[in-house]
């Protein structure tokens, strides 16, 4: 079954409006005819509105970098599915592993989010990865998998694949510029649909897109992408100039894998 690439770029805490503004200016043309891909941006959500408006008549996909799973009330601090998406946001990261270490952010937390945004209609691309000490002691698959199990447990039966997305997205690989070798990338990423099969079934599994992530950049991206059950890239420091996220876009919608 062919999945549409996403190549997704995570600001994190980074742009202020303005420089938002640029970007979105410089990216748009640039990606007008970027066919078989889904572009996707995920800004903070001070220039969420911002960016929302300018690509609103492209295939550009906006989103937030987290939410709260409650609708409203005394959570101070906090931004809820509705909220976002009466500004536009049409997808948001969900459990990125900065949220689980810096946050606290446990399986729980993220799994009921990861419910809800779906539940809301927006499209979560929910992240999951091991540690280096995990991956050195032979942990890696024991963490990922209980992570995607424990996601899955809360999704209501009925929901489709393509509703969902997973990232894999080693911590060690995150911003160090220590990418997983192509193999790797692969290897996790074939046992997450493997398990997705398993715990819900085939077409969920075939239909569902999941991204690599961590240090993805214009001279590796084609060969993670050339990965058959590689989807696409969740990209943070490589997608925060124009000219480096549009090649990752071109690679991505080059790909034939
Ligand atoms: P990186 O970040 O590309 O800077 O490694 C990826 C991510 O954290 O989503």
């Amino acid at each position: 079954m062919a999945r549409k690439p996403m190549m997704a770029a995570n600001w994190k805490m980074n742009k202020t409006v303005r420089e938002a503004r640029e970007y979105t200016a410089a990216l748009l043309p640039r990606v007008a005819d970027a066919e078989g891909v889904d572009v996707a941006v995920f800004t903070p959500f001070t220039s969420l509105s911002e960016v929302a408006r300018m690509v609103e008549d492209s295939s550009v996909i906006v989103g937030a970098q987290n939410f709260y799973f409650e609708d409203s009330g005394a959570f101070t601090g906090e931004v809820s599915a509705s909220m976002l998406q009466d500004i536009g946001a049409k997808a948001v990261i969900v459990g990125h592993s900065e949220r689980r270490e810096v946050f606290g952010e446990d399986d729980e937390m993220v799994a009921r989010k990861a419910a809800r945004a779906v539940e809301a209609g927006l499209l979560p691309v929910v992240c999951i990865g091991e540690t280096k000490e995990e991956r050195d002691s032979g942990g890696m698959w024991d963490k990922v998998s209980g992570q995607v199990r424990r996601v899955m447990q809360e999704m209501d039966d009925g929901v489709d694949g393509e509703k969902v997305v997973f990232a894999y997205e080693p911590i060690w690989a995150i911003g160090t510029g220590d990418t997983a070798s192509p193999e790797d990338a692969q290897d996790a990423i074939g046992k997450i649909r493997g398990l997705l099969a398993e715990v819900r079934d085939q077409d969920f599994a075939d239909a569902v897109r999941i991204l690599y992530g961590g240090s993805m950049k214009p001279d590796n991206v084609a060969d993670i992408m050339a990965q058959e059950d590689v989807d696409g890239g969740l990209v943070g420091g490589a997608s925060l100039e124009v000219e480096s996220f549009e090649k990752l876009i071109s690679a991505a919608a080059e790909d034939d894998s």
